[in-house]
């Protein structure tokens, strides 16, 4: 109230100083004039309009995790936007023509899986949180490199310290034996990291989602329902793989592999229209089993 009172008493004065000047000279009058222009444009700056502002761009990580902690997971979401950007931009390149688009995602349109890639990348990361503090407990379990918090917390992800001895860099598909075919999913850090960020309601609007599985599961998937696989998380990180170790990491070579029998559950596996998949030592035995707890309270491990 006082201050409010300040101010209209402020503003009369100047007024009253305005009316006052108006009948002086002419010339004193413009320099006035100036001078209140000059003020005004100063004072009343426009307030530039951000439409994005309050944007998050980067994934936050939670004060919880230590500096080691932290380190390793910007290391690991810059991974995950490399495969992301790479998948879409394969996507845009060359549309349904690539081999690779077909393998995973059979007939669909190519603007979803391209669009799912760009949430990653480019969705706004406002609300969400990746912490190290294993605040559900469910750390201590065998096998638990991380979870989604689900019914605790739908924008959170607690990421346990299995995933940081275990994950690898992308510097390092390919390598160690692994191939898309037989290789575990969780063994590159910035690929499972795509998988956590799509359980996060804002990024997979809970329509980016588990549809099938194992990579077997995911090639049929592509022929038999186009549509679910464009929208399939296992199927999204396969295809960012396959295309990145072809195009980028062993250029035209990339490491596809050939499903080995036992390694599916679904009993024959479907052929792999790659025609440069090259056999190669499967070596995944030290990865960690991948848990995750579904919308519906279901937990998965693979
Ligand atoms: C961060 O926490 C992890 C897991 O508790 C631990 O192994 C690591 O040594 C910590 N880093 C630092 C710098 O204290
Ligand atoms: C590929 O996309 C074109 C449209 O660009 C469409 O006409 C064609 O049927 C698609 N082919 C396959 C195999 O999905
Ligand atoms: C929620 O957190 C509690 C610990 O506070 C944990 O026991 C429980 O498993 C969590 N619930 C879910 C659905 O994760
Ligand atoms: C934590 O573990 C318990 C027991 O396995 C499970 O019921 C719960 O859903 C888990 N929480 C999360 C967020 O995965």
């Amino acid at each position: 109230m006082r201050f409010s009172f300040a101010n209209s008493f402020t503003a009369l004065l100047a007024l009253g100083s305005s009316v006052a000047e108006a009948g002086s000279f002419r010339n004193k009058r413009e320099q006035a004039v100036t001078v209140t222009q000059t003020v005004t444009a100063t004072s009343s700056e426009p307030t530039a309009w951000q439409w994005d502002a309050g944007a998050t761009r980067e994934v936050p990580i939670h004060p919880s995790c230590n500096a080691t902690e932290r380190a390793q997971l910007k290391r690991g979401f810059a991974d995950a936007m490399k495969y992301a950007q790479h998948a879409k931009d394969h996507i845009l390149r060359f549309g349904n023509s690539s081999d690779h688009y077909v393998k995973y995602f059979g007939s669909a349109p190519t603007a979803e899986a391209a669009g799912w890639y760009d949430k990653i990348v480019n969705g706004d990361k406002t609300g969400l949180w990746f912490r190290c503090d294993d605040i559900d407990g469910n750390c201590s379990q065998d096998g638990w490199a991380g979870h989604w918090r689900g019914s605790n917390a739908t924008m959170e992800t607690v990421i346990c310290p299995l995933s940081f001895t275990t994950r690898k860099p992308i510097e390092a598909l390919c390598a160690f034996g692994y191939d898309v075919a037989n290789g575990k999913l969780n063994t590159q850090f910035g690929i499972d990291l795509i998988h956590r960020l799509f359980h996060v309601p804002t990024i997979g609007e809970g329509a980016a989602e588990h549809y099938a599985d194992t990579y077997a599961e995911c090639l049929q998937l592509a022929i038999d329902n186009p549509a679910e696989a464009v929208r399939n998380t296992h199927s999204l990180q396969y295809f960012a793989l396959d295309v990145y170790a072809y195009d980028i990491a062993l250029p035209g070579e990339g490491c596809a592999g050939v499903l080995k029998e036992e390694a599916s559950s679904t009993g024959a596996a479907p052929a792999v229209p790659s025609a440069t998949a090259t056999e190669a030592p499967s070596q995944t035995s030290a990865a960690p089993t991948e848990c995750h707890t579904h919308a519906d309270g279901v937990v998965h491990c693979s």
